[in-house]
């Protein structure tokens, strides 16, 4: 499949966060025939906590930095969300900046890369049951990556060999997918 663009979000904002590690780790990592793949820092866009006072679902955005973000998430047929785990679940920066945006995620395939003491299982699980409102299909393999033997001194991202296949198998997942609802996207633009 060509002509995809897969982006992938990095989802934790704080200063000194892994999480720009680990996406640097997917983006040299994720290879795939005539796709691109490219890395949102959801720091880069600076979003408040949430303050449009429209739904994003109508999507009606009133402030430029929602226009910028929905026009970037909107570029790409699928996404490789990476999240670390807080108190269980994902960041709220990450929760905050899904939440600025609507049609732009609807009908496009995602895998997730998480990371924490367990591999950041629950906070994967909790996005899938968010992805499901963004009618995003998440793809069955995950990348888990623990604090413990993933990353060097709890500061350095080094994931074992093991978790490269496992990545190659997310990305050609998402592809499939990706690739595969490009036709329920058509169809949603035309009758937009
Ligand atoms: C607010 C907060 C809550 C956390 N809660 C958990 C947790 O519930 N489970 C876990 O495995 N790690 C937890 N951690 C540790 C994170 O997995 C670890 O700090 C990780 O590096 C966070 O991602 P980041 O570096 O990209 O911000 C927490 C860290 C923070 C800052």
């Amino acid at each position: 499949m060509s002509d995809l663009k897969i982006g992938i979000i990095v989802g934790s904002t704080r200063p000194g966060r892994l999480g720009i590690q680990v996406g640097n780790w997917v983006k040299d990592n994720a290879k795939a025939d005539g796709v691109e793949f490219e890395l949102v820092d959801i720091a880069d866009y600076n979003l408040p906590l949430l303050d449009e006072a429209i739904p994003a679902a109508a999507g009606q955005y009133q402030h430029e930095h929602t226009k910028k973000f929905a026009s970037k998430i909107g570029e790409f047929d699928g996404y490789i969300f990476v999240t670390g785990e807080y108190n269980h679940s994902i960041p709220g920066a990450l929760t905050n900046a899904i939440s600025f945006v609507g049609t732009e995620w609807h009908n496009k395939a995602a895998g997730i890369v998480s990371y924490g003491s367990m591999g950041g299982v629950r906070a994967n699980e909790h996005l899938r049951q968010v992805l499901a409102e963004l009618a995003i299909a998440d793809v069955r393999q995950n990348v888990l990556l623990s604090l413990f033997t993933d990353v060097e001194n709890f500061t350095t991202v080094k994931p074992a060999e093991m978790h490269l296949p496992e990545l190659q198998t997310q990305v050609d997942q998402v592809v499939a997918w990706a690739g595969a609802l490009r036709s329920l996207r058509v169809d949603e633009a035309l009758a937009a």
